[in-house]
């Protein structure tokens, strides 16, 4: 037990220390404890993107390698689906560490001694042959097992230096699994508009997310933070193409929110086993949907500006200022003047400001869940 708290911990340390902004001894500790960790490997889809498909053939070109991409953090189009920073930017950074090198854009051992990014914009959990035997149609050639194999090139490219030991390499790192799943469920909805039948691939895609955990557990991974579900309904996007929809109170689609809560239920009865069948790896659970749903239903109240549910910038004459026909960066779109007011960036992503918020929040409740699951003391 005591060897098991001790990277969470460690972890949770860092974490803390680098988001409450220091008091002299949290400063001492971070120098201290943020040795601890060497680098960040991550996994997902345009949430956690930070310069992949921007590379990629099959999506480079796309909107976010062009302005008003990145305007506010980068002041440039940084490859992210945002005005600035990702939840995974905001990660890295509390945690001390550098910001892993997107895949796609590495070559050599060198390159990823800080870490990678194997997250591409539009990538799907689910592979997309399979997707395609069931009627569904995806726009780039990228699933989890991708991902998974192309850490498999990286470690073995790691390994292959002299510096050091491959389970080293696995211990000294932090494993965070963005969001996947939600292109899965988007394009779903676009074959089938029925919840139904997007709900029916919830048992599949935490399949292959439990399978992509397996393998980097397998190879020695100790820690992990596994990213649950957006609220799907309060998409500016889903709002936009299925007017015809349910309505719950906060203005978000119904059925559609309930897709994500089914996944985050299976997602984390998946991680209880997971947890069980390997002791000394600690696997946190990631909550974004809450964070959202909480910015959507009360905006003010963090410091965010009335419509919650309408894109930045975006298109189109309705309420949620979204249109496939104006998406933001091209030349029909719009946007409003201070993107920190709004949530949605883009009507699919989220702003700079909404990334910030969630990831302060995430870290919070990996905080809780630790607490909960040790006894208090062993924190410190
Ligand atoms: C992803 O994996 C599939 C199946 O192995 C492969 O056909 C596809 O080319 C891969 N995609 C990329 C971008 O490497
Ligand atoms: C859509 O999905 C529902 C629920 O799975 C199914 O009953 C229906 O036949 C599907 N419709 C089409 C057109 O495939
Ligand atoms: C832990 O969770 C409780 C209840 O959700 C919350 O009030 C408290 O602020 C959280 N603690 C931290 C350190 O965030």
């Amino acid at each position: 037990m005591a060897q098991l708290s001790r990277i969470p911990v460690a972890l949770l340390l860092v974490l803390v220390a680098g988001e409450a902004a220091a008091t002299p001894y949290a400063r001492g500790r971070d120098a201290q404890l943020a040795s601890s960790y060497s680098r960040v490997f991550s996994f997902g889809d345009s949430l956690t993107d930070t310069g992949n498909a921007a590379i990629l053939p099959a999506t480079a070109g796309g909107p976010s390698s062009h302005a008003p991409y990145g305007e506010t953090y980068f002041h440039h189009p940084s490859g992210r689906a945002s005005d600035g920073r990702l939840i995974i930017d905001f990660i890295v950074e509390s945690l001390g560490l550098p910001e892993p090198a997107p895949y796609l854009a590495g070559e050599t051992a060198d390159d990823f001694r800080h870490g990678a990014n194997f997250a591409v914009g539009g990538a799907t959990a689910l592979d997309p042959a399979f997707l395609k035997s069931r009627g569904i149609a995806t726009f780039v050639p990228v699933s989890l097992s991708n991902e998974t194999s192309w850490f498999n090139n990286v470690l073995e490219l790691l390994a292959s230096t002299a510096y050091e030991e491959e389970s080293d390499i696995m211990a000294t790192s932090v494993f965070y699994f963005g969001e996947i799943g939600v292109n899965d469920y988007i394009f779903a909805l676009f074959s089938n508009r029925t919840a139904e039948f997007a709900a029916s691939f919830v048992p599949d895609i935490v399949a292959v997310t439990r399978s992509a955990l397996n393998a980097v557990v397998a190879a020695g991974a100790r820690t992990v933070l596994v990213t649950g579900m957006i609220p799907l309904g309060c998409e500016p996007e889903l709002l936009a193409l299925f007017p015809g929809d349910a309505h719950g109170e906060s203005g978000c689609i119904t059925g559609f929110n309930e897709i994500a809560q089914l996944h985050n239920r299976a997602l984390n009865c998946m991680l209880r086993e997971l947890r069980r069948s390997h002791p000394g790896t600690t696997l946190f659970y990631a909550d974004i949907y809450s964070p959202i749903a909480n910015l959507v239903a009360s905006p003010g109240k963090y410091g965010f500006g009335d419509r919650p549910l309408a894109a930045f910038c975006g298109g189109g004459a309705g309420p949620y200022h979204f249109d496939m026909a104006a998406f933001c960066g091209t030349s029909d779109s719009t946007a409003s003047s201070d993107p920190s007011e709004f949530l949605s960036w883009d009507g699919i992503h989220f702003t700079d400001a909404a990334n910030r918020f969630i990831a302060q929040a995430l870290l919070r409740g990996l905080y809780n869940a630790s607490a909960m699951a040790e006894p208090q003391t062993a924190l410190f």
